[in-house]
């Protein structure tokens, strides 16, 4: 069984006896719905057989968010998490929804890409792109970001706090678990920054209402279930394929 494999071969190579959380890293219900059974078995056989404390799944929709967390229910096993791209630049209806779902079924949300893979740090701009492809993305989108990156910005000045902790405590404060990435150890030393205080709800709302006037929305994982079909149907509209560029490369690094 995938799952049992998969997680005996990351307790292996962390050295360690039990997992936190195991993770589904997306639904397939768009693409092959005759596996997603089998991945749901198995992570009620890493849960049964104490591999991991928890289990969760990631990019799943509210639709099949319910079904999962049903399921796991008739067999047992408790849905912890639900893992989904939750930011200022991610804070759609969808996600609002599936935020919903979580609490009423009493899943914690995990935000991935909380800093919109650097967007939110406030140190690039249009004429200052990452290298790679992450380049291509910030180019279409950075450019209407100078409302929200002026509030973030006023904000972090007025507590001494810095725009990083700024968008990070955003998310904690929407009552999500942030997963910032960092790729040094100062950005982490940064990042735990964002814990022990909370933005006002002004604070929050200005931040909103400045996020929401940005024209181009952050593309979402091609692989999250019921944005699937939206994302390659416009093929023509290059930044899905950005995306799932970007973190094939992000991850095979
Ligand atoms: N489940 C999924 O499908 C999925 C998908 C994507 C990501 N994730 C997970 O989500 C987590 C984080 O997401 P992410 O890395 O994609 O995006 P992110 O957290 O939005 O952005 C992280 C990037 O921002 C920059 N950064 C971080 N802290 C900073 C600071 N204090 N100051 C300046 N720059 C800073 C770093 O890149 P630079 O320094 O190069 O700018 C870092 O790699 C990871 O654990 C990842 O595995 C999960």
């Amino acid at each position: 069984m995938i799952g049992l494999l998969a997680s005996r071969g990351s307790l292996e190579r962390l050295q360690i006896e039990q997992l936190g959380i195991g993770q589904l890293h997306w639904s397939t219900a768009n693409y092959a719905p005759p596996q997603e059974l089998a991945l749901w078995d198995g992570l009620v056989a890493m849960y049964e057989q104490g591999l991991v404390r928890a289990v969760g799944v990631s990019n799943y929709g509210p639709k099949q968010l319910v079904k999962v967390h049903d399921y796991l229910k008739t067999r047992g096993v408790p849905l912890c998490s639900a893992q989904v791209q939750f930011s200022l630049l991610s804070m759609g209806e969808e996600q609002m929804e599936i935020k919903e779902v979580c609490d009423s079924l009493g899943v914690r949300l995990i935000a991935y890409s909380p800093l919109g893979l650097g967007m939110l740090t406030g140190k690039y701009t249009s004429s200052q792109l990452p290298v790679g492809p992450r380049g291509l993305l910030f180019g279409q989108i950075l450019p209407g970001l100078q409302p929200l990156l002026k509030v973030l910005s006023k904000i972090a000045t007025k507590r001494r706090k810095t725009i990083p902790q700024v968008a990070i405590n955003w998310c904690i404060c929407k009552g999500a678990i942030p997963i910032p990435g960092v790729k040094t150890v100062r950005q982490a030393e940064e990042n735990l920054g964002a814990l022990g205080w909370r933005l006002s709800l002004e604070e929050q709302i200005e931040l909103e209402y400045a996020a929401s006037s940005s024209p181009r929305k952050m593309i979402q994982n091609v692989f999250q279930t019921r944005y699937v079909c939206n994302a390659l149907s416009s093929a023509q509209n290059s930044l899905p394929l950005i995306y799932f560029l970007i973190k094939t490369l992000c991850h095979a690094r």
